[in-house]
């Protein structure tokens, strides 16, 4: 399937101020260098958020991660479960297409979403409420046929179930979440033959579906005010936007650096670029606009400054690269440089 940004963006994107925290807090687990690695968790909390990736959700969580944009871009339309266009603003029903569902009936569901919802997948219905796809499966073969709703597995589905179930969640009630046939998870259907003794009575609900009746809600979007932000990586520490620790704001510049006792020399720097202008350290892989400043801070601006650093030097740069520790090394900005500054 090609997919594609949406013809239609918003203006921008921004977090909610505890969905920043939550994702400044996400990207303190991974080591020095490797905060790239949060890049996942954070697109998906944008969608969390939003209901789909737009651009500058994309654009957002690249300059969180000093990613290229051409980095982040290949992730989100790599994965099929990033949604790359506006989604129905109370659910976005996917409803599972492979064998065991398709055997059970599958191809009667995606009839009623074409019926009830939209002609085509991705399309939002007339009030905007829904949209649907079908999906490839989604491991509860053993309740098939069924549907992935928001947060939460809907099984044993027949078109009859899932049409009260788009009533439902149209008129803003919680349906029930799991399987749809009074089996409690995916025992046979006709009752447990065995391991009797361990069947509770009094357990109705399982886990997911017991947590959704209690909180009331099963496609909720979030707003980042359900986590806990106190990490124990963080020392228990509160983590906020505005905290030393945190991030720079996208687009912002990164704070001035204090020069700290490092190892290595630090190399010859400049105090403004020469005439001409400064290079655009960009070029260098590995460097994105936010490291660029903070390199014309420490006194680089050429290619051939940075060509002609020694192992000393560049353990120094390394070390002092507060935030992007151990870039040039990992990034081999000298062999780099060479090239470009020939
Ligand atoms: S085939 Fe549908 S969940 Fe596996």
């Amino acid at each position: 399937m090609l997919r594609r940004l949406h013809a239609e963006q918003p203006e921008g994107f921004a977090f909610t101020p505890a969905n920043q925290a939550w994702a400044e807090a996400q990207i303190t687990k991974y080591p020095e260098g490797r905060q790239a690695s949060a890049i996942i968790p954070l697109l998906w909390r944008a969608q969390e958020q939003e209901g789909w990736l737009s651009r500058p959700a994309i654009e957002h969580v690249a300059a969180m991660l000093d990613l290229a944009y051409i980095r982040a871009l290949e992730v989100a339309t790599f994965y099929f479960m990033f949604q790359l266009q506006p989604v129905g603003s109370v659910a976005h029903i996917q409803i599972c297409g492979t064998t065991s569902c398709m055997i059970c009936g599958a191809e009667d569901l995606v009839g009623l979403c074409r019926e009830k919802i939209a002609a085509h997948p991705h399309e939002l219905s007339a009030d905007g409420k829904f949209s649907w796809e079908e999906v490839e499966c989604l491991g509860a073969c053993a309740n098939a046929p069924m549907a992935q709703i928001g947060k939460d597995y809907f099984e044993d589905l027949t078109v009859e179930k899932l049409s009260a179930l788009l009533d439902d969640l149209a008129a803003g009630k919680t349906p029930r979440v799991g399987p749809q046939n009074g089996r409690f998870a995916s025992e046979p259907a006709g009752g447990v033959t065995s391991l009797t003794e361990f069947v509770n009575a009094k357990i109705k609900l399982n886990a997911s579906a017991q947590l959704a009746q209690d909180i009331g809600d099963s496609v909720k979007r979030i707003d980042g005010s359900e986590v806990p932000l106190r990490a124990p990586w963080q020392g228990g520490a509160q983590q906020t936007a505005a905290s030393p620790a945190a991030t720079p704001a996208p687009g912002a510049d990164p704070a001035p650096q204090a020069e700290t006792a490092s190892p290595g020399t630090k190399p010859a720097a400049l105090d403004g670029p020469r005439e001409g202008g400064p290079d655009d350290l960009t070029q260098i892989k590995g460097i994105g606009p936010k490291l660029a400043k903070l390199c014309n801070q420490l006194g680089f601006y050429h290619f051939d400054q940075i060509a002609a650093w020694t192992d000393e030097e560049v353990a120094w740069v390394d070390a002092n690269l507060e935030g992007f520790k151990g870039r040039v090394t990992r990034d081999s900005w000298v062999e780099q440089a060479k090239v470009l500054a020939s």
